[in-house]
């Protein structure tokens, strides 16, 4: 399966890729996850990269394109991958195809995780995540066991720089403007699925595991 998982900040894409890394043995790639390695690491990409996810804006196509290239010339994506948070706009969708094509590897899936904007603030603010394992966690909806430490490696939680109330703001504005149109360019390849991401996190899982089979 070559996936890409579309929807808002919050709408769950990482929590279901997580587990859908276990279930079907493919990789995720998350431009977001790679870039916040960049970021703590201090490389000069992570320099470069910080403000603008500090404000909520989209980093430069060329960086992020980039670095999904090398990514997925990485011999563990033959078997297929999940693209979560990449592409963002129909330019880097459109780059995409092309290199998918050049790989002989084209997607066989999009997914798109629907989910009122009203929730995402909830669900961004109470978002904590480990700094060992990356694995989310919420403190409102699903709090780990230990305040602050993950329940699967014992990592320290964090809070994103990004999941401010008015940083969460511009987000969701450029989702509207620059991501939620590539649910029609997906559609009208014939790729696309819709899944309704308000619920019980397996409950939603289970939903995805079906149709995605
Ligand atoms: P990125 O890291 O991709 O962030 P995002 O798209 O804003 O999405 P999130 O990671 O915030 O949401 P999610 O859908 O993964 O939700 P999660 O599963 O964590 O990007 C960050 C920044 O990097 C961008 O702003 C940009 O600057 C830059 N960037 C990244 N990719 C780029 C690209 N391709 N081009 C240019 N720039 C790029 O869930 C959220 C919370 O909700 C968690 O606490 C979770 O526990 C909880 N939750 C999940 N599901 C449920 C549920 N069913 N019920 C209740 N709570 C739930
Ligand atoms: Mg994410
Ligand atoms: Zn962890």
């Amino acid at each position: 399966m070559r996936l890409v998982l579309l929807g808002a900040p919050g709408a769950g894409k990482g929590t279901q890729a997580k587990m859908l890394i276990d279930k079907f043995g493919i990789p995720q790639i998350s431009t977001g996850d790679i870039l916040r390695k960049h970021v703590a690491d201090g490389t000069a990409l992570g320099k470069e990269a910080k403000g603008f996810m500090d404000r909520g804006e989209l980093v430069a196509d060329s960086v992020v394109i980039g670095m999904v290239k090398d990514r997925l010339s990485q011999s563990d994506c033959k078997a297929g991958f999940i693209l979560d948070g990449f592409p963002r706009n129909t330019a880097q969708a459109a780059t995409l195809d092309g290199v998918l094509e050049s790989l002989g590897m084209p997607l066989t899936r999009a997914l798109s995780v629907d989910v009122d904007f009203d929730i995402l603030m909830k669900r961004l603010t109470g978002r904590r995540t480990c700094k060992g394992c990356n694995q989310m966690y919420n403190v409102f909806f699903s709090a780990s066991k230990a305040e602050g430490k993950c329940d699967k490696c014992g990592g320290d939680l964090y809070q994103r720089d990004d999941d401010k109330e008015d940083t969460i703001k511009k987000r969701l504005d450029v989702y509207k403007a620059q991501t939620e149109p590539l649910i029609d360019y997906y559609g009208k390849k014939g790729i696309l699925k819709r899944v309704d991401g308000v619920g019980d996190i397996n409950a939603i899982f289970s939903k995805i595991t079906t149709m995605l089979s």
